[in-house]
């Protein structure tokens, strides 16, 4: 049996938890700091990383107080090494580091993308390799093909925005707010689809690879050209949703016949919108494939994602080496299998 503590401060999200590889997932914290970085309609790195360094250790407390665990007892403490914002991940690198070293046990810094990738494996019904994963969140938009943990191979990716991206911005445009994908969603099911007919990009193309500037431009022409009334932002949120969706869709379907898999991963902050799940449990327009997500909760950034890729990198490392540094850029594909 072994515990290991996670945790996450890529981006803006401060996220603990205790995975234990016998009894699962015995504790889970999550600190957003929307409210932070909600006046500035993104994230700003510095506020980001000042805050994290404030919250990790009391969640840190709270969720050891609540798995029943001593620090000491821990088999390892697994941290955020990359991608992401430079500051926010020395935050979490740096806490986690000193706690291994002060409780004697090993620490190892996990890719944040593997972490969103292995996700639906803390589900009571876990994917089996090898499949296909959809990776969707605010940096990443690429299709993954796993053959194991650490064997993966990049089908797919944007060519500029990601799609979390894309929703953010568009939800900017629209005065919607932050985070945008949850914005867009709840203003496109008041929205009129047949108003708007925007372009499903790179779908007329081949190749597994996803753009995302061109409905952004077209997003901001039309809304240029209307008057920006409650209706309007409905519909343009509506006909933006259904293009950006239909996009990702396409691509899932294209990669499972490439492939062969009968398994597709989806994970990452767009893998809870509701359209997107709908639409590949659907008969007509899904893949025809076994699809599994992680709960909402875990597929945008948290701690317990961290702990269970940690579970599989902790034995890699060695507790002697004290040096550490974090990877704000971080290729998926330059991982070791494990
Ligand atoms: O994985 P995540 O929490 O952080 C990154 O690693 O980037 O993903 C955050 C992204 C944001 O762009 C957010 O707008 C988007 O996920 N998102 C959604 C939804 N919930 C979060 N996009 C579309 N629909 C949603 N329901
Ligand atoms: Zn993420």
């Amino acid at each position: 049996m072994t515990c290991v503590l996670g945790i996450e401060t890529s981006c803006d999200d401060t996220g603990v938890a205790v995975y234990d590889t016998s009894a699962g997932l015995l504790a889970n914290a999550l600190y957003s700091q929307i409210e932070t970085h909600a006046d500035y309609g993104g994230v700003v790195p510095e506020l980001a990383a000042r805050d994290h360094i404030r919250k990790v250790v009391p969640l840190v407390n709270r969720v050891l107080t609540e798995a029943g665990v001593a620090g000491e007892d821990l088999g390892g403490v697994a941290y955020t090494r990359g991608p992401g914002l430079a500051g926010a991940l020395l935050a979490g690198a740096a806490v986690a580091r000193s706690l291994a070293y002060g409780w004697g046990i090993p620490a190892c810094g996990v890719h944040h993308m593997e972490g969103h990738l292995l996700a639906p494996m803390l589900e009571p019904v876990p994917p089996t390799f090898p499949f296909v994963a959809l990776l969707i969140s605010g940096g990443h938009t690429m299709l993954v093909e796993v053959e194991g943990i650490g064997r993966y191979r990049i089908l797919g990716q944007t060519l500029d925005d990601a799609v979390g991206e894309a929703f953010d911005k568009t939800a900017r445009l629209l005065g919607l707010g932050y985070p945008g994908g949850p914005a867009i969603a709840r203003a496109a099911e008041h929205g009129d689809a047949s108003r708007f007919n925007f372009p499903r990009p790179m779908s007329d193309r081949p190749g597994l690879d996803f753009s995302f500037s061109g409905l952004k431009t077209f997003t901001r022409t039309t809304a240029m050209q209307n008057d920006l009334d409650s209706r309007t932002i409905a519909d343009i949120a509506r006909a933006f949703q259904d293009a950006a969706i239909d996009s990702l869709l396409i691509k899932c379907r294209r990669a499972m016949r490439e492939t062969g898999y009968s398994s597709l991963v989806v994970a990452g902050g767009v893998g809870a919108n509701q359209l997107l799940r709908g639409k590949l449990s659907d008969p007509g327009v899904g893949t025809g494939v076994d699809v599994y997500y992680p709960r909402p909760e875990f597929c945008t950034d948290n701690g317990a994602m961290i702990a269970y890729a940690g579970v599989w990198r902790l034995s890699g490392v060695d507790p002697d080496d004290l040096s550490f540094d974090v990877r704000p850029r971080w290729p998926l594909d330059e991982l070791d299998p494990a």
